[in-house]
């Protein structure tokens, strides 16, 4: 959340700042602003909205600056507006600093530095940093920045910049991510690798507390006592083309594009001579043979993908799985024994209410696993063993392959409880592994024509509202469905099992509503037909997912989109392509930023 880069070197900085900065638009797109140092001190520029404003207003700024801060905003403290895009600056304007996180104490830091005589110029939680730093600067900005960290709680990501001090970037963290890397032309710091690791491949992921000087020669680190510190170093081993969209028109459809190779990537090496391996559990045998219980904590589209794994845990390996959204859960008081698992489930790594759950959950007792796409992220780091889901680096706001990812991981995590318990014997994994394998293809086979789904789309763009009903794993789609439509396209959707929406949703539904209804072939598949005869009946538009090969469902839905014969079980993986698709093709009809949705941001770094 919020997006943070800095560089100091021999480079014109101006440039550097903007491409790094535009990589990190996913993080936040409020507004944004830069501040350089020039020989007149700092120049700051900010702009409401997306970087592009930014860079247009910043046409004359000076082009000789070699050193620079700059951020993209995702609001928490203070609306969206020009006087609350960072950098913020102290009094005497000496001070820039540009933050990611929340400064939980910030009114009453506020209100003493008030009192001591400050004027502040926004309404963010941020401001109160400069003007900390401007109270503990005596001519050494590293010393300041430590002391006003002593005084902040909270979480934050910061680069800070003081005039008198040219070339200087000093950066601190606390639950906020921060990467810094040198380059061959200077030094850099970001909120993300993806910023930094064009200038090098090897960088630092600072942790808490930690604190690093850069200066066009080099980069320095200390705690919070200002004792020396050699942080631990990473190797980025991606290509940097992966983040290019290319020739898609929007990183969303090229990303829904990647998802077969997303299967086949997380699959790989998981078989070995004949047996289930998932090595980075840490668990032996025994041990997994132990647990009892599994809590699957995570959020947003992660917690849809965790409602799947439940169903398949539970079927497959007869282990009670509950799945609390990470924000519930860390409040409250669950049943967590030492053979209790816990499964973090989360793209990033790095969502805040996620974070918090798993260091909860690791101090009642339980071992922790973490399925993420982002190495070497806070949550993989701080799991007890960590499957990466192999999405590699996804743009879009909102998640798709690292769905898929997930969904695919968590069934392998299903089937190795399974085979722990004795519950699946190895002939059954192997035909299971194959047809999981298969759902590659078959997610290749919807991909090569989307005709029906783009005319569905076409038919229900215009709606306000849509509901989404399955039953069983079909639910789960519907849910994960709905979340894609309404972040997306902005229509209001909801999902619902279908045996529910006599409960009350029914009321809802009038001539032309569309319902989508995920009707694949399951033991209830009869169940769904009745609700969808129900929904009809009152002059809902249907759009069914549907098993090829089923000659029935055309007699009840306006518009049917097919997917491949699956099992059950798989089935999620499938059917949430084709609602993806659905999803995005509505988002396009409407005129919709389909990668950079209004209000979201990728990463949930706050509370
Ligand atoms: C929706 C979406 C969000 C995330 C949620 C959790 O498309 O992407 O709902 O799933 O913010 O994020 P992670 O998985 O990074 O913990």
């Amino acid at each position: 959340m919020c997006g943070i880069v800095g560089y100091t070197g021999k480079n014109p900085a101006k440039d550097i700042l903007f491409r790094n900065l535009q990589k990190l638009e996913y993080r936040g797109y409020d507004s944004a602003g830069i501040a350089l140092q020039t020989a007149d001190g700092l120049q700051v520029v900010r702009r409401l909205g997306k970087v592009a404003n930014l860079v247009q207003a910043s046409a004359d700024t000076d082009p000789t600056s070699t050193c620079g801060i700059a951020h993209t905003r995702w609001a928490t403290h203070g609306r969206p507006s020009e006087a609350n895009a960072h950098p913020h600056r102290s009094c005497d304007n000496k001070v820039a600093v540009c933050h990611n996180g929340i400064v939980e104490n910030y009114a009453e830091l506020r209100e003493r530095l008030v009192a001591e005589g400050h004027t502040f110029r926004s309404e963010t939680d941020t401001e109160v940093v400069a003007h900390l730093v401007e109270k503990y600067y005596r001519g050494d900005l590293l010393s300041a920045a430590r002391a006003a960290v002593r005084e902040m709680i909270g979480a934050f990501g910061l680069v800070i910049m003081h005039a008198d001090e040219p070339g200087t970037i000093v950066v601190a963290r606390k639950d906020s991510p921060i990467v810094i890397g040198q380059g061959k032309d200077g030094c850099y710091v970001a909120s993300d690798v993806i910023a930094v690791a064009e200038a090098t491949r090897d960088v630092v992921v600072l942790e808490d507390y930690q604190f690093a000087k850069l200066t066009p020669e080099g980069m320095s680190f200390c705690n919070g006592d200002g004792q020396t510190i050699e942080p631990e170093h990473m190797r980025v081993d991606w290509e940097i083309d992966e983040t290019e969209r290319g020739n898609w028109p929007d990183f969303m459809l090229k990303e829904i594009h990647e998802q077969p190779r997303v299967v086949r990537d997380t699959l790989k090496g998981r078989m070995v001579n004949g047996l289930l391996s998932i090595d980075e559990l840490e668990l032996t045998p025994d041990e997994l043979g132990f647990i009892d219980r599994v809590y699957v904590i995570a959020c947003g589209t992660s917690y849809h993908a965790g409602l799947i794994a439940k169903d398949l845990i539970e079927n497959w390996a007869r282990i009670p799985t509950e799945v609390e959204v990470a924000s519930e859960f860390r409040y409250r008081n669950p049943i967590i024994t030492p053979s209790t698992l816990v499964v973090a489930v989360s793209q990033s790594g790095e969502t805040a209410d996620t974070l918090a759950a798993i260091r909860d959950a690791r101090i009642r007792g339980a071992k922790v696993f973490g399925i993420t796409n982002v190495i070497g992220s806070r949550i993989a780091r701080e799991s007890d063993g960590v499957i990466y889901t192999k999405a590699k680096k996804e743009v879009a706001v909102a998640s798709t392959k690292s769905f898929i990812g997930q969904v695919v991981s968590l069934t392998l995590l299903a089937m190795l409880l399974a085979q722990s318990k004795n519950r699946l014997n190895t002939a059954q994994i192997r035909v299971l592994f194959r047809e999981l394998a298969d759902t590659a293809g078959q997610i290749e086979e919807i991909l090569s024509d989307t005709k029906a789904i783009e005319a569905a789309a076409h038919d229900c763009a215009d709606a306000q509202s849509a509901l989404y009903i399955g039953r069983g794993l079909a639910s789960t789609v519907c849910y994960e469905g709905a979340l894609k439509l309404k972040e997306i396209s902005y229509v209001h959707a909801e999902a619902y099992a279908a045996g529910e929406m006599k409960h009350g949703p029914i009321a809802l539904l009038h001539e032309g509503f569309p319902v989508v209804a995920v009707a694949t072939q399951s033991p209830i598949y009869d169940k769904t037909l009745s609700n969808i005869e129900e929904s009809k009946a009152r002059g809902a538009k249907i759009v069914a997912v549907a098993t090829e090969g089923d000659d029935q469902i055309g007699k009840y839905a306006d518009h049917v989109l097919f997917i491949p014969k699956v099992r059950d079980a798989f089935m999620p993986i499938t059917a949430s392509v084709v609602l993806q698709l659905f999803a995005r093709a509505i988002a396009v009809e409407r005129g919709c930023d389909v990668d950079q949705p209004r209000n979201l941001a990728k990463s949930v770094t706050v509370e």
